[in-house]
């Protein structure tokens, strides 16, 4: 049965949730405070680059099932039977989450509310929050509010896939009529449901991307292990992979994890141990590792050159990952300053990610420019385009005996090696040794 929902905040996770529940035939309003990102929405134009996104909004906004409003008129006409918060929870200086937009909205939801609605938590929000905010603002409501807490899974390129395809949807709360509501909500999603309490599922989303920062971080120390004993971190990550218990995702080495979650949820997660008197020794390890791998291609290739003083590299990617434009926390921002601050000549090519200022860095139109008299590239996203290049084409433009450093592990050594370059990567076969 059709519900009335509406979404606060259009940002990522809340254009996702708000495209996707139309298309499942709900009645949806999009709720946002910026008048301009409204009219993009209202044209039919996405705010984010995600596959196939624009296509379920221009369905929604033609079917009728999706409108967008800003809250200029007042919010009690704007809240549905079941109203989503997913505004940002940005990382404050400390590393704690900032939930000053979280707190905001609800306060603003609580006072307006003329009559009962179930909330529902999409942003990710520290353990204990939901308590916080039913205490301090739901119960003082002249109406009876509901809280669900329902974290998001969603992977940046593939969040329509992973919406539809979800592992598991996790709803937290004390009521069993509110979780009947969420399932009917979600009746046309073939996926496990974990019905717990509200920090059960708090705790969840924090935990599922520490897991994940740590498979990432374990790999990648065992990667530098093996570039030290001369072993090759591809067959070593699919032979513990194939042990079902260890899994074969997320084992791919490289300069380590970057995007809007893992950084700040990893990072809140110790704040939050600490806060409770809890040291999370092994979380600190993890990003620990994390802030070294970006160190690499600047250290491989000083060992390598000996000085970067006035060399051309170029740095194919800027994107935390390819099929993004997001460049939060991508390694590339600590690749280009300890390259040029080595005094590199930094040339900097990305498909589409956005304009960072990346002070002393060029950035280029094409990838031909970025390597054209380059003595060294580092491969910093696994672009298509970067992965399928014509590295023959790319060995004439570098200068002699040029180096590659994968920092993804994505490109297959032989060719890079055979266009007459020196091939570097993170534990692959000790592949920079042998050639230093
Ligand atoms: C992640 C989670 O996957 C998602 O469930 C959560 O809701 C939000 O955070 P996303 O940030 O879109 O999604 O990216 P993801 O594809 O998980 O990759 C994150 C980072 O880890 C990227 O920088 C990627 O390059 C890196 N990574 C991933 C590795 O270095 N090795 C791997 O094996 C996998």
């Amino acid at each position: 049965m059709p519900l009335n929902v509406t979404v606060v905040g259009t940002g990522y996770v809340g254009l996702v949730t708000g495209v996707c529940l139309a298309h499942s035939g709900h009645n949806v309003t999009c709720v946002d405070i910026e008048p301009a990102k409204v009219e993009m929405l209202r044209a039919g134009r996405s705010t984010i680059y995600e596959p196939g996104i624009e296509e379920l909004l221009k369905e929604g906004l033609k079917n009728g099932n999706l409108r967008f409003e800003t809250p200029e008129a007042g919010w009690n006409p704007l809240i549905g039977d079941v109203t989503f918060v997913a505004v940002g929870t940005p990382m404050a200086s400390n590393g704690a989450a900032d939930l000053s937009a979280v707190h905001a909205v609800v306060e603003d939801l609580a006072e307006a509310a003329d009559r009962p609605f179930l909330m529902v938590m999409k942003s990710t929000v520290p353990m204990g929050t939901g308590e916080t905010l039913c205490q301090r603002h739901l119960s003082k409501s002249g109406v009876s509010i509901g809280y669900v807490s329902n974290p998001e899974f969603l992977r940046e390129g593939k969040a329509l896939e992973d919406w539809y395809h979800t592992d598991r949807i996790v709803l937290g709360s004390a009521n069993s009529a509110d979780l009947t509501t969420m399932k009917s909500l979600y009746a046309d999603i073939d996926a496990a449901i974990v019905e717990t309490d509200i920090a059960s599922a708090e705790t969840i989303k924090y935990a599922s991307n520490a897991f994940l920062s740590t498979k990432i971080s374990f790999i990648n120390e065992i990667a530098n292990v093996c570039d030290l004993v001369g072993a090759d971190i591809d067959s070593v990550a699919k032979g513990i992979g194939l042990d079902k218990r260890i899994g074969t995702e997320f084992l791919k080495a490289g300069i380590g994890y970057g995007g809007s979650c893992f950084p700040k949820d990893t990072r809140a997660l110790d704040f939050i141990s600490t806060l409770h008197g809890y040291d999370f020794t092994l979380l600190k390890a993890v990003i620990d590792v994390n802030n070294r791998q970006y160190q690499l291609p600047a250290v491989h290739l000083m060992d390598a050159l000996g000085d970067l003083n006035d060399c051309r590299i170029a740095v194919l990617g800027l994107a935390f990952k390819p099929d993004t434009d997001d460049v939060r926390e991508s390694p590339a921002l600590g690749i280009v300053p300890l390259l040029v601050g080595a005094g590199a000549r930094v040339a900097i090519y990305d498909p589409i990610a956005a304009d960072t200022p990346l002070g002393g860095a060029e950035r280029t139109t094409t990838i031909w420019e970025a390597l054209e008299g380059a003595c060294a590239a580092v491969v910093v996203t696994e672009w298509a385009e970067v992965v399928n290049l014509d590295w023959s084409r790319a060995a004439d433009l570098m200068l002699d005996d040029a180096i590659v450093f994968d920092g993804r592990n994505c490109l297959d050594p032989r060719t890079v090696q055979a266009a007459g370059m020196r091939y570097m990567a993170v534990g692959r076969a000790g592949a920079h040794r042998s050639e230093a």
